[in-house]
């Protein structure tokens, strides 16, 4: 089953007209949660991160949080999802096309899960990255559906037998084209602070409260290229990912090549909260 406006219904009731501004203008919002033994992970922070979005860019949702909360609890529950995702989106809805907000249209809301395991081998091996210039707009605060920068940039680590490109605005990192990035320097925590050129991403978020508990310094500080290539640990965090050890960076090996001693830590911490 799936959710379509408020209803659970078969995925093959649900059609995208081909005047859905989400379609044609890139004109919605979406959201990827995480589902552990059924139950969905930082469900209430996923769901205030929608809102947020939605009234980034003026768009009403249909109904309230609540309701959205109950309607994709319901949804798991349905297709009885252990492990996997559950991505939700909503787009400004149909219209003639025309650039600015239509007079009258109703938001759409579309839910469905996914079965997923864990991405243990890269937990426990760590990935391949490289860099590239960030071409994204000036509000990756969003959780826009407009996803071409980043699809651009992860086809390209694709084509480089990578796993995640790591953004660049001139010399200073920003993030992952999907996911958030730390480095560890001197036994302290580095990312990017939370401004309009990153995605607050809710693992992130984590990160920050488990490096607080466990006494691990944390700067949301912006660092550089060079940076980045001189840190003792590189990782990186998303719904998906988690909290991914990142091994090497352009070829080169950060540290020596094997997850460090920070990321294992906060990994084990991360365990016990899913
Ligand atoms: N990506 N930065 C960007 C640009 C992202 O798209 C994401 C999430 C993150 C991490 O945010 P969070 O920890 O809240 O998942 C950071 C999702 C998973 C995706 O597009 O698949």
């Amino acid at each position: 089953m799936i959710l379509f406006h408020d209803q659970l219904t078969k995925r093959e009731n649900a059609q995208v007209d081909i005047e859905d501004r989400g379609y044609q203008f890139g004109d919605g919002i979406y959201e990827v949660i995480r589902v552990y033994n059924g139950k969905a992970f930082r469900l209430q922070d996923h769901l205030d991160r929608f809102q947020r979005s939605a009234d980034e860019i003026s768009l009403q949702l249909p109904y309230n949080l609540e309701r959205l909360s109950q309607l994709l609890q319901e949804l798991v529950q349905t297709n009885q999802l252990a492990d996997g995702t559950v991505y939700l989106q909503t787009s400004r809805g149909v219209a003639p096309r025309s650039h600015p907000f239509p007079e009258e249209s109703h938001s759409v809301i579309v839910a469905y899960t996914v079965e997923a395991e864990r991405p243990l081998n890269h937990l426990q091996n760590g990935i391949r990255t490289m860099t590239q210039p960030d071409i994204r707009w000036l509000r990756c605060d969003i959780k826009s559906l407009n996803l071409l920068g980043a699809v651009l940039a992860k086809q390209k680590a694709k084509e480089h037998g990578c796993q995640e490109s790591i953004l660049h605005r001139d010399e200073t990192v920003t993030e992952g084209s999907s996911t958030n990035v730390f480095l560890a320097k001197d036994g302290q925590l580095f990312t990017h602070p939370a401004n309009n050129l990153i995605l607050h991403g809710i693992t992130r978020q984590v990160v920050l409260e488990l490096a607080a508990d466990m006494g691990i310094p944390v700067k949301e500080e912006a660092f550089t290229l060079q940076d980045l290539h001189r840190a003792d640990e590189v990782f990186i965090t998303s719904t998906t990912m988690e909290i991914t050890p990142v091994i090497e960076i352009d070829g080169t090996p950060v540290g020596d090549s094997t997850p460090g001693n920070l990321v294992r830590r906060l990994q084990a911490a991360f365990e016990h909260q899913i």
